[in-house]
């Protein structure tokens, strides 16, 4: 892929584009998008970006540490990265995975960690991938709120397109859910802001760029540690069995002394962009 500097891709997608991204595009100039497969150079930056990105106690998800290395090898053309001029700095990536999937939403895998799953199984089955799924989608936290998602993801629709790939499936981490860790994800993921939108900025930015809500995921991504780790992990004490509100998390992290273990499903929502001829 051709790196194209964002004001280029910004005309290349205006027909795309949303009032929000073209109000901001002006703080957007001057930074080049690339995939890894000519960046892989960024691997070091991607990895510390993703470490500051999430809480502690997702890090430990296997799957994900499985697929790592997959994405920078078989799968890096399908991986967006954004740096500025200089190329030094990272400024935000898009990494996905490509599935072979149906298009029917009663096969859509549980969650983000089973899509991941099964595009590993894919690939180690030689199966053709027919649409891309979201693994992780970071800005670096000194450019957030500056539009720089929905770069990512109008970049990322191009690629599926180009590739000839029918959906962009997301299993979105809805963002805010952490500040509202005791309402079920089935209420939270259909409040909407007033105008129609969804009330979750991060899901909003989905629906913005065509997405439609098709359902949640309770258990995208099941986190089981001992107490002593979920300590570690939380810099909390668990003086008794029972549910905890933890930083970070998106529901309460069940304790049980008695079997020295607390476990977490880290919920989501499934979003699908389906991909265009245009
Ligand atoms: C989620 C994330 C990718 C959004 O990137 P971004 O480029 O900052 O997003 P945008 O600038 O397009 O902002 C989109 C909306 O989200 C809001 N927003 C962005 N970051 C936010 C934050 N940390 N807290 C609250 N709102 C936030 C923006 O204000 C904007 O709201 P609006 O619709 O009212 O205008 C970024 O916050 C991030 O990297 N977070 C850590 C990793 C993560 O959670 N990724 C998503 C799961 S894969």
């Amino acid at each position: 892929m051709i790196p194209l500097r964002l004001d280029e891709l910004i005309r290349e997608t205006t027909t795309m584009a949303n009032k929000q991204v073209e109000a901001t595009r002006d703080d957007k100039f001057g930074y080049t998008i690339h995939t890894l497969k000519e960046r892989y150079d960024l691997r070091a930056s991607i990895e510390e970006l993703n470490t500051i990105s999430w809480p502690k106690f997702l890090a430990q998800d296997i799957v994900t540490n499985d697929a790592w290395d997959v994405l920078f090898k078989e799968w890096n053309e399908y991986q967006v990265v954004i740096v500025d001029n200089d190329g030094d700095k990272l400024i935000g990536v898009g990494l996905t995975v490509p599935i072979h999937w149906d298009g029917n939403i009663n096969t859509l895998p549980s969650g983000w960690e089973a899509a991941t799953q099964l595009g590993l199984d894919d690939l180690a089955a030689g199966k053709r991938p027919t649409a891309l799924s979201a693994f992780a989608i970071m800005v670096n936290p000194q450019m957030q709120k500056k539009g720089i998602s929905a770069l990512i993801l109008k970049t990322i629709l191009n690629i599926s397109r180009q590739h000839g790939f029918h959906s962009f499936a997301v299993n979105v981490r809805p963002i805010l859910k952490m500040n509202y860790p005791l309402i079920p994800i089935e209420t939270y993921a259909y409040w909407e802001n007033g105008n129609g939108e969804p009330f979750d900025p991060w899901m909003r930015v989905h629906f913005r760029a065509g997405a439609k809500l098709i359902g949640v995921s309770p258990r995208a991504v099941l986190v089981k540690g001992t107490v002593s780790q979920w300590q570690k992990w939380t810099n909390m004490e668990f003086p008794d069995s029972g549910k905890y509100v933890v930083s970070g998390a998106l529901t309460p992290v069940t304790i049980h002394h008695e079997h020295n273990v607390g476990i977490y499903f880290d919920p989501a929502v499934w979003m699908i962009h389906t991909i265009g001829s245009a």
